[in-house]
């Protein structure tokens, strides 16, 4: 494969741009992207290109590319879908870098096997694709809009990028009304080789740029993604939309862009372990934007309300549960600091209450006294109008603080609720970039983004912890499974799988005469199960192939008879390996854990409260491997039936522990072979702490 393609910075910051389909027709989409560069002032050079030559809003036309005498950085493509491969074979020959290529015609309506032809081609010359089935890309910092898009851009630093292309064009149009500044907004489209995690690559450390927002549909290389997502998301706040989280949705999705949706639990948990910020919608996405494009970031969790109503301070309160934003809450500290500013009939306790016949005034030296405490780190303040609201006093107020806490360095919202004047100061106020709105949960769902990217950024970098595996061990294992074709390991096999991976399981062995099997029942200790080995009978306990409960030499020697009877009653001709005699398992805690390779993500793991209610509860939590022993942690923690693990009325604590190596572990299998495409273990059955616990039953599933 050739190399010239330099890295993706060239993409935004193209020193050349040619446009092939450049069109004379005003009509055209190819004229409009021409029309859109020169319009922004792009400050590289511009080379339409169509077979006709002439000029077009004052450029030369260039009938191919091979007559352009410089080199191409990016060449956009705008020509039918069957006359793209052709264009793009002489770009090869021209060395062009990066190809958008805006027609559509390709995947998204069933045409992979052009679309595979032009991105194997492009890539075998060095080039890479963007799109195809895009409206293009704006990027600042060369004042490029190369986008049939609308002309005028609102510059400012939140970066977007599309899977939707007319979804794009959309929010350009949001962003312009709602005077939201961007640093660039790219369209993916179809996906075929640029996807989002190469646009971050540029975006992240792109100065102009503050908080990128991401609209997605569906996942291509998951695993990939996740590992630049969550360095992104240590150095700037990640923002995402996911479109195909209903299932029909997401059946939309897939032919609306020939890509899958992943499925919501797992992309929903895997962005939370990414630490990126889940919008529900597209006005949450861009209150977030707007809010994360202006403000600092807290030096600390403590928040205070202040308020002028009670009703509204208790919605504030209730949000700041729901969007886990903490209120600062020492009594002593709070009434020193706020009883100087509250008027009489107020309350100093956390939301701090100016009562109703507070004036900007009021307001002005609450706001002081919380900008000047080192206790408190962000501050909520709402209004409710009353008879003393003006918007003369009131309209500095706000903004004048706003920028005073801007500079101390501390995060402040406003919310201010009423008639058409306050309506009119919130709307001023937000087009001169000051956190302000009508509704007082859209302002503490900004605060808990903010939080929750500030958390994400404080917590410690750690290390993905894995447990060495025989791998030559494991292959012997894996390999007696190919060998007859098998996709799926015996339960034996199974069993040895987890013992080479040193999770704990129940002591047994496999008998193939009656002696053996009393001999084994002895030294594993009674009671004892047996049950019957063999690849002919699936359903064993259905046909009588299982004993339980077995106490004594006896017992163990009537079932091994009754067993093999009734196999050879159920299947004459089943081949019988044995009879494993195993430990019979104390009841304890049931838990699930599991591990598969995800179409979209790659490995992950997934733990839940188990037994045979797994499907009915739903209660699992999942990560994209690998992951630290933190992660095991937090996804434990992520259950809502974490508490009987932590012990509920009396009951002592389970050994958590043990879950969390077992996690690590199941994880560690998984890694360990590309051939295992499923491990799950259920149960779990686990025990008091410090007792330990034991995977009853494995499923193992090849690839
Ligand atoms: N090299 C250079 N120029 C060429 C070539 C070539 N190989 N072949 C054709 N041209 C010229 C044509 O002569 C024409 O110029 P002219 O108007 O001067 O004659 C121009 O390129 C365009 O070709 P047309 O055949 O006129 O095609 P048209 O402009 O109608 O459509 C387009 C091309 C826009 C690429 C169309 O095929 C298409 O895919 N449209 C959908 C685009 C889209 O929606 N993309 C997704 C965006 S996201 C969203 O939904 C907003």
């Amino acid at each position: 494969m050739s190399t010239h393609t330099s890295d993706i910075k060239w993409l935004f910051e193209p020193r050349t741009v040619a446009v092939i389909g450049a069109s004379h027709d005003p009509n055209k989409i190819g004229y409009k992207i021409v029309q859109n560069i020169v319009a922004n002032g792009y400050a590289g050079k511009v080379f339409p290109i169509n077979p006709k030559g002439g000029e077009i809003l004052g450029l030369r036309v260039y009938p191919s590319v091979h007559d352009i005498p410089d080199e191409i950085d990016v060449a956009l493509i705008v020509v039918p879908a069957k006359a793209v491969f052709q264009t793009v074979q002489e770009c090869a020959a021209h060395r062009v870098k990066f190809l958008p290529i805006i027609s559509s015609g390709f995947s998204e309506v069933g045409n992979l096997e052009e679309e595979r032809k032009i991105v194997t081609y492009a890539r075998e010359h060095g080039m890479r694709v963007l799109g195809p089935n895009i409206f293009g890309l704006y990027s600042v910092t060369p004042s490029l809009n190369a986008s049939f898009g609308p002309r005028d851009i609102p510059k400012g630093n939140v970066a977007i990028v599309t899977q939707s292309g007319a979804l794009g064009v959309a929010m350009i149009g949001k962003a312009a009304a709602e005077r939201m500044g961007l640093s660039a907004i790219i369209s993916v489209g179809n996906k075929a080789d640029i996807d989002e995690a190469d646009l971050l690559e540029y975006l992240v450390p792109h100065p102009q740029t503050r908080v990128i927002l991401i609209y997605i549909e569906g996942v291509k290389n998951g695993a990939r993604l996740v590992r630049v997502l969550k360095r992104a998301s240590k150095e700037k706040p990640v923002i995402v939309i996911k479109a195909g989280r209903s299932k029909r949705g997401a059946i939309a999705a897939a032919s609306h862009t020939g890509s899958l949706a992943g499925a919501t639990e797992v992309f929903d948990a895997i962005m939370r372990q990414c630490g990126v910020l889940r919008a529900e919608s597209i006005q949450e996405a861009f209150d977030w934007c707007k809010f994360f494009a202006t403000s600092v970031l807290p030096q600390g969790a403590e928040t205070v309300i202040i308020t002028n109503g009670g009703g509204i301070g208790v919605i504030a309160t209730d949000a700041c549960e729901k969007y886990s934003v903490e209120l600062y809450d020492d009594l002593q500290i709070l009434e020193k600091i706020f009883s100087p500013v509250t008027p009489e009939f107020g309350s100093t306790k956390n939301p701090i209450d100016l009562t109703g016949q507070a004036t900007a005034e009021h307001y002005n030296r609450a706001l002081e006294a919380a900008r000047h405490s080192a206790a408190i780190h962000s501050v909520l303040a709402l209004y409710c109008e009353t008879a003393l609201f003006d918007v003369a006093s009131f309209e500095p107020m706000i903004e004048g603080n706003f920028r005073a806490f801007q500079e101390t360095g501390k995060p402040v919202v406003f919310s201010a609720l009423g008639g058409e004047k306050v309506e009119q100061l919130t709307e001023t106020l937000r087009r001169r970039g000051v956190p302000i709105f009508a509704d007082v949960t859209e302002a503490v769902s900004c605060l808990g983004a903010l939080y929750a990217h500030y958390h994400y950024r404080s917590k410690p970098e750690e290390v993905s912890q894995s447990f060495e595996i025989d791998t030559k061990a494991l292959k012997r294992v894996l390999e007696a499974a190919r060998r007859e074709h098998r996709a799926f390991l015996l339960a034996h096999e199974a069993q040895q799988l987890l013992r080479i991976a040193r999770i704990p399981v129940p002591k047994s062995a496999i008998a193939r005469t009656l002696d053996e099997a009393v001999r084994y029942a002895d030294e594993i200790g009674y009671p004892v199960v047996l049950k019957v080995v063999s690849r002919d009978i699936l359903h064993k306990s259905d046909v009588g192939g299982v004993a339980l409960d077995l106490d004594n030499p006896q017992e163990v020697a009537d079932a091994y008879g009754a067993i093999l009877h009734n196999c050879r009653a159920y299947k004459p001709d089943a081949v019988i390996d044995g009879i494993e005699v195993s430990q019979q398992v104390s009841p304890g805690t049931q838990i699930i854990i599991g591990a598969r390779r995800d179409p979209s993500f790659g490995p992950i793991l997934m733990v839940g409260l188990g037994g045979i209610y797994v499907e009915v509860m739903k209660d699992v939590s999942f990560r994209a491997l690998p992951i630290s022993r933190q992660d095991a942690i937090d996804m434990l923690k992520e259950l809502k039936s974490y508490p009987l693990l932590l012990g509920v009325r009396g009951e002592e604590k389970r050994d958590i522990d043990t879950v969390i190596d077992v996690l690590l572990r199941v994880g560690s299998l998984l890694l360990a072979s590309e051939q295992i495409s499923d491990i799950e273990i259920n149960p779990l059955i686990v025990y008091e702490h410090g007792r330990g616990g034991v995977a009853v039953d494995a499923r193992v599933l090849l690839a």
